[in-house]
């Protein structure tokens, strides 16, 4: 059996050695989700995307969750810009971020989408204090479509050794003989929950790719380089060390719940996983988004169109009782005996310096959360 092939069937390179001798004279501001993104669509994380998303295929994804042609697609990559900059760019533009030139895009066409809509199908809510949808209407108003080249990559927070292309992690997966490889999508510490799903489907296939989100995330969610840290600790202390991959997802959170685990899972096939975890609310946050909403909406594709096979787990916890990590699955013990908290309640702990019980979370994982969070109180505010 060969790795998966990537989703459309080849993987996109939009990279370039060189800055072309000659650039275009308009220039586009890149924010931060935009500058991910780029480096997304040039690297093939976001293959068969070889841009930003045409007004065809936008209307598509957002109706459909689907391109033009057909191929699934859930999440709308849009390249928005003012109307005063709408009105001025031409076929070409300069794509740049605090004075660092990028790319170029070729621009097919500029509309006015209808965020409205966009909202309600992608993020099923139009509310405003939806961290999505708040990033979304704040955005500016039109959308630049067109194919990207990318010529610099954005600056490496993490350690190099932790930035794999799609074509690194297919060819390290090829090394190291993995054939089922699982995917795990992340924005927080792994907690005992995690561990415990990440080691149950570990059972079953080769590898884990442990690939936490590091890209613009709302600023109550764990800081990125506080995380890389706990990870580390985390697998030097528990996991096998030739059964697991850690590297950098380097894209923006948009907590689009289901929509969002179609994403997740569809550019960890490009990245050569086999398999992907879905748990419990996926990518969701607040009450938008029902438990298992994410994983009911795989069944909105047939198998062959994703190729991906998503694995499903039930909310975890640990119970006293069973003494040992379940799930109602697993478990015919009472809520009085399951360690459940929420994100908002580990964070106050955390922030206060007190750690969560043993049966949540590792003491190693506490401990670099407190010292790292007490470095950066202004980012653990609610
Ligand atoms: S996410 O926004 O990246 O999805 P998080 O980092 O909390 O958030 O979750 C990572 C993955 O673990 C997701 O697939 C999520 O559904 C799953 N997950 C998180 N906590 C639990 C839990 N207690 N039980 C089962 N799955 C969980």
């Amino acid at each position: 059996m060969s790795i998966i092939s990537p989703h459309g069937g080849r993987l996109v390179n939009r990279w370039r050695d060189q800055i072309p001798e000659e650039l275009p004279e308009k220039r586009i501001e890149l924010d931060a989700m935009a500058l991910s993104d780029i480096e997304l669509i040039a690297n093939g994380a976001y293959s068969p995307l070889t841009g930003f998303l045409d007004e065809s295929d936008y209307h598509s994804v957002v109706e459909n969750m689907r391109l033009a042609d057909g191929t699934p697609w859930s999440i709308p990559i849009t390249l928005p810009v003012t109307k005063e900059q709408a009105e001025v760019l031409d076929d070409q533009a300069q794509l740049v971020k605090d004075g660092t030139v990028y790319g170029v895009i070729t621009i097919s066409n500029i509309f006015k989408p209808d965020k409205k809509r966009e909202a309600e199908k992608v993020y099923l809510t139009t509310d405003a204090a939806h961290p999505g949808v708040k990033k979304l209407l704040e955005r500016p108003d039109y959308y630049v479509a067109g194919e990207i080249e990318v010529f610099e990559r954005s600056e490496r927070e993490h350690g190099e050794q932790f930035y794999l292309d799609p074509v690194d992690s297919r060819k390290l997966f090829q090394q190291l003989g993995w054939k089922k490889v699982v995917g795990f999508q992340t924005r927080n510490p792994v907690h005992r929950a995690h561990e415990y799903i990440q080691k149950a489907a570990l059972e079953t296939v080769d590898g884990l790719f442990l690939n936490p989100l590091v890209g613009e995330t709302k600023s109550d969610d764990i800081p990125s380089d506080v995380r890389m840290e706990s990870y580390q600790v985390l697998l030097d202390h528990y996991y096998p060390k030739d059964r697991v991959t850690l590297a950098v997802f380097n894209a923006a959170m948009r907590y689009a719940g289901p929509r969002e685990a179609i994403f997740h899972a569809l550019v960890r096939k490009n990245f050569g996983c086999s398999h992907f975890i879905v748990g419990r609310d996926h990518a969701g946050v607040g009450d938008y988004y029902g438990t298992y909403d994410a994983q009911k909406i795989f069944s909105e594709f047939e198998e062959e169109e994703l190729e991906i096979t998503p694995l499903f787990f039930e909310h975890s916890f640990y119970c006293k009782a069973c003494e040992a990590m379940a799930s109602h699955k697993t478990c015919p013990h009472g809520k009085e005996d399951h360690v459940i908290l929420s994100g908002t309640k580990v964070r106050e702990l955390l922030r206060n310096g007190e750690k969560p019980p043993k049966t949540f979370s590792r003491p190693e994982v506490v401990e670099i959360l407190i010292k790292g969070l007490q470095e950066k109180p202004e980012t653990v505010k609610g």
